[in-house]
């Protein structure tokens, strides 16, 4: 049975693919863990689902992503070896995040996109409604992260969540793009959803980023999703699913948001991060 009316208690990140725009850089290093500054992307993910009282993480993981594992978990020879030294700071937030969450695992073993990998979260979540965080989005707020603005949203709507922000038309192929009709401010109740459209052919400038609050039928419609753009199974198209019943609201974010799968937005976020701890 699945049931909307729970806490929102999971979230799931999708970190399978292969990270080619970084390439030599992601040949042997997941894309997830380069660093803006000194913290890899997906730390600052999995901070931002703590700030939104998640302590459950799933994350989707491929060939090749190990280092993912081992960044959550402790590292026995180098608690020791700096336990007690003027060093020792320098573990304190990932030691804050390793005690207060669990982690668990599973991999994607083909690449057929995004919505495949959420798919393959299913053994992960079970049937309750959960986050998702692609960590390449990277956020930043002074007040209530994303994900803990959407949360309060789901609290009132129960349905499927997908963040989004004005883009140039020019880049509306790099995104899924919603359509649909305002419910209040910020809120748009969303009637039509394409995953990279050309210009010409996008419903609106509104495009979805990474956070997502999915009710967990996803699982199932996804299933019934036929490959789309790219020849990859689309959560746009499996989200238009449940749109087309009422069953998608997209929101508005407040907040700051670097696009860190794209170099520009990856040398963007770091000034930025650079910039705001001097
Ligand atoms: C994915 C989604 C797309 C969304 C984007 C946000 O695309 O398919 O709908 O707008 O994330 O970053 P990707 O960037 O993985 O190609």
């Amino acid at each position: 049975m699945s049931n909307n009316n729970i806490k929102i208690r999971k979230c799931l990140f999708p970190a399978a693919g292969y990270g080619t725009r970084f390439l030599p850089a992601t040949k042997a290093i997941p894309k997830e863990m380069l660093p803006v500054l000194t913290k890899p992307l997906l730390q600052y993910g999995v901070e931002e689902a703590i700030s939104a009282n998640i302590e459950t993480m799933a994350i989707v993981t491929g060939r090749g992503k190990r280092a993912i594992e081992d960044h959550f978990d402790i590292s026995y020879e180098l608690e020791h070896q700096i336990k007690d030294t003027s060093k020792e700071h320098y573990l304190t937030e990932i030691r804050n995040v390793i005690n207060n969450c669990t982690f668990s695992y599973t991999r994607q073993i083909e690449m057929k996109g995004l919505g495949h990998a959420i798919a393959c979260g299913e053994t992960l979540i079970g049937q309750e409604p959960f986050a998702v965080i692609l960590a390449d989005d990277l956020c930043d707020n002074d007040s209530d992260s994303v994900l803990s603005q959407m949360i309060k949203l789901y609290e009132k709507y129960q349905c499927s969540i997908v963040a989004v922000e004005e883009i140039p038309a020019e880049d509306s192929n790099k995104y899924g793009v919603i359509a649909g009709d305002v419910i209040e401010d910020n809120v748009i109740r969303v009637n039509d959803m394409v995953e990279k459209p050309e210009p010409q052919d996008a419903p609106s400038n509104l495009a979805i980023i990474g956070r997502y609050i999915l009710t967990p039928d996803i699982f199932d419609i996804i299933k019934d999703t036929k490959a789309g753009r790219g020849g990859e199974i689309q959560i746009t198209d499996a989200l238009l699913t449940q749109a087309k019943k009422g069953g998608v609201i997209a929101y508005k974010f407040k907040g700051k948001r670097f696009d860190c799968g794209s170099v520009d937005g990856f040398v963007q976020a770091t000034n930025y991060f650079y910039n705001k701890q001097k």
